[in-house]
């Protein structure tokens, strides 16, 4: 997985470093308890009280803030705290940067369908650097946590339901965020987030219960999370969820053992929003004091916005229920923090630097070129797409000329007016003459639930389909139906979305629907009567633009899915990683009563709609000869294999090689296929490629019986090809 190429180096925030050793000793050897404390609270500054703020400041009772977006206000609140506070140390400004700072980049989880680690290291380095101008010395981002319920709305800020894919897309957002050449000089770090398996939410319900086994969580849910450190992230937040029993914040288990004792990782633990204070609510705490002493035992350094540390870290400590010793780690952390941020040298942000770095004409086109290549195209059934300049379209529906829901649930500083919605697209691409006609048709969602939707213009839509070559629908979600706090239990289209769709496609004439959306949807009727689907996601500023290249072919389409497109709300969790079981789908089963018993539904199809990896383009591509060059493998040594892909098409275009393993017999049972390698090729019609993948066989271990990393001998299947559900087969052994 090397991400390296081309890139600025990034900054080791796990380095330790002797001289800054040396002053964080000599700091805290001149700290009093309450200014220890102090370094590990985190607020968001309340203006409204702005006296009390400048105050804590001063007094030294806060160490970080949060989403301060005026460079003015952060210069003002860091004067006070580096030249009138007693020991002068300067605060660390967090922000929420998740897909881009002002220049809104497609929404992760759209990111990630690019498959492409360099691409996506270049993005988190714009909005690092912007945000830096902005002020900001800690990014609050990326977030690891494996996804597979699409219910989750949160399932939008990650790079979907795979875990060596999301390692690899978490070391190149690490790499960006922390990258070295920021503007202003700054630094930034990088918070991983939310430790850990806050994805696995019972019921795609944010927040809610995760109970997991030992071997999932260290299989699944860690790997990203180890990545990411790996590549010198410094800090990484805690999740809200608890995991089987113990909530994240008071959880020794994921704190201490594995962060600490196992990875001897030196970075600053932070809690989520208020989730110390949330101890009580769980019901593990019984006030908040009890939540501090369980939150600093099990390894929290800075709380978030509950006040159970300012409150009352200090009288534990006095009452000797929490050792000095323990909290002076903490803020050693948090003090080699700043250090190596350089804040105690530069406290300050030039507030001139935004003018030119913000929205750079640079960035706009590296937002464009993320969204061209985050879209997936899902179906184009008699090559409908792509459009010939001179047909005659309607444009139709509620996301047809909406700029603030492509920006996603986490919009940052993004404004609404700068971004390109798909008329505008259209319009820049095609020019002032083009032939459209708009009709919004309906709302996202009506008032009052669907019901009651007083922009409901079915008859104009049908209207304008008739009268045109083609009707092109812009629907999905508004970018708050995802997010946190946003899960749904129904994925279809809201409100009055698919009637409209169905009334348009009676018309007869060809449909070609952009989904706009912050998860996988239930696509089901559209994927049956609509010929051509894109999935264009939240694309951010430039996603109408990106729309409009691929529909009138500027752009081969070519994203691949990252998370399962289920069939039904009633599949979820699908994913192509699960288990074999003891009676697989593809297997005969068990006959009894003349039936074949084994793990199916009875009404509905064990597969996705559209599974991982998959992605349509302009063209097509062949896959031949897949020559496993290492039958046997010595247990540390590298698979290889190789595969011929050609392009069949008429169009130059981007293919996603994947390859996958099955172990076919472990000490513990293993999924029918993990993803283990991949590389991004572009062929021009009719050429061919070679392409070789390695695996080194370090990879294709697993938590065994004994709960530590196993490389088994063995037998395995490996399959290389455009998605998990094909591709060519082989065999390899790994010998002991
Ligand atoms: C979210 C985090 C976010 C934090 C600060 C929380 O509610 O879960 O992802 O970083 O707020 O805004």
């Amino acid at each position: 997985m090397d991400t390296t190429m081309n890139a600025a180096p990034a900054y080791d925030f796990t380095a330790i470093d002797s001289e800054i050793e040396a002053r964080v000793d000599d700091l805290l050897t001149r700290m009093t308890l309450e200014e220890k404390v102090g370094q590990m609270n985190q607020v968001s500054p309340n203006w409204d009280a702005r006296e009390e703020l400048e105050a804590a400041i001063r007094s030294g009772q806060v160490g970080s803030v949060l989403n301060v977006w005026e460079v003015a206000k952060i210069n003002e609140m860091q004067r006070i705290a580096v030249e009138e506070s007693r020991l002068g140390i300067p605060l660390i400004v967090g922000t929420d940067v998740i897909h881009g700072y002002r220049t809104i980049f497609p929404i992760p989880l759209a990111e990630s369908c690019t498959w492409d680690p360099d691409l996506l290291e270049q993005a988190a380095r714009a909005a690092a650097d912007e945000a830096a101008a902005g002020g900001t010395d800690w990014i609050f981002a990326p977030m690891v946590d494996v996804a597979r319920d699409p219910r989750w709305g949160r399932i939008a800020e990650g790079a979907g339901e795979d875990p060596f894919l999301g390692r690899a897309l978490a070391v190149a957002r690490v790499r960006g965020f922390q990258a070295t050449d920021l503007a202003g000089g700054k630094r930034i770090v990088a918070c991983p987030k939310h430790y850990v398996a806050y994805g696995l939410a019972e019921g795609g319900k944010d927040y809610n219960t995760v109970d997991l086994s030992e071997r999932a969580l260290r299989d699944v849910y860690l790997p990203p999370f180890k990545a990411a450190l790996d590549a010198g992230a410094g800090s990484i937040m805690s999740s809200f969820n608890e995991i089987a029993g113990v909530p994240a914040s008071a959880n020794a288990f994921i704190l201490r053992q594995i962060l600490r004792d196992e990875w001897d990782w030196p970075g600053v633990v932070l809690s989520d929003y208020d989730a110390i204070g949330e101890l009580i609510q769980h019901g593990v705490a019984a006030d908040h004091k009890e939540a501090a002493l369980k939150a600093v035992l099990a390894g929290e350094d800075i709380d978030m916005m509950s006040q159970a540390f300012p409150d009352h870290l200090a009288d534990l400590v006095r009452e000797g229920k929490v050792p000095e010793a323990l909290v002076d780690e903490a803020v050693r952390r948090v003090l080699r923090l700043k250090f190596m941020l350089g804040i105690f040298e530069n406290p300050y942000t030039d507030p001139a630097l935004q003018a030119d770095v913000l929205l750079q004409p640079a960035y706009r086109e590296l937002a464009l070129r993320v969204a061209q290549k985050s879209a997936v195209l899902l179906k184009n059934e008699g090559s409908l797409l792509p459009l010939a300049p001179e047909t005659k379209v309607a444009l139709i529906g509620p996301l047809v000329d909406d700029q603030p829901e492509l920006l996603g649930s986490w919009a940052c500083d993004g404004k609404p007016e700068e971004v390109e919605t798909v008329l505008a697209g259209f319009k820049a691409l095609l020019g002032p003459k083009a032939a459209l006609t708009v009709v919004k048709g309906c709302a996202i969602e009506g008032r009052d639930g669907a019901d009651d939707d007083p922009e409901l213009d079915i008859e104009g839509a049908v209207k304008a389909a008739r009268a045109a070559d083609v009707a092109v629908l812009v629907l999905g979600e508004s970018a708050m139906m995802s997010g946190e706090a946003h899960s749904r239990a129904y994925l279809g289209l809201p409100g009055k979305q698919q009637a409209l769709l169905e009334a348009v496609v009676a018309t007869g004439k060809p449909v070609v629907v952009v989904v706009i959306a912050g998860r996988p949807l239930v696509l089901g009727w559209m994927a049956q009567h609509v010929p051509a689907i894109l999935m264009a996601w939240q694309g951010g500023i430039r996603s109408g633009r990106a729309v409009a290249d691929i529909l009138y072919g500027e752009v081969n389409p070519s994203g691949r899915l990252t998370a399962s497109f289920p069939r039904t709300e009633g599949q979820i969790p699908v994913y192509y990683a699960h288990k074999s079981t003891g009676r697989p789908v593809n297997e005969r089963g068990v006959i009894q009563f003349n039936r074949a018993h084994k793990v199916k539904y009875l009404d509905e199809s064990d597969l996705p709609l559209y599974g991982f990896g998959y992605g349509l383009t302009y063209t097509t591509f062949e896959y031949a000869d897949l020559a496993v060059e290492t039958p046997e493998v010595p247990i540390d040594g590298i698979v290889t294999v190789s595969v011929t892909v050609r392009n069949t098409g008429e169009r130059a275009g981007d293919e996603v090689v994947q390859l996958y393993v099955q172990d076919l017999i472990g000490e513990v049972t293993r999924p029918v296929r993990e993803l283990k390698g991949f590389c991004k090729i572009s062929l021009q019609p009719g050429e061919s490629r070679r392409v070789t993948l390695n695996v080194p066989a370090s990879e294709l271990g697993f938590h065994g019986l004994a709960m530590s990393y196993i490389v088994e001998p063995g037998e395995f299947k490996i399959w290389v090809g455009p998605n998990a559900y094909e591709g060519l087969e082989g065999r390899f052994v790994l010998e002991a």
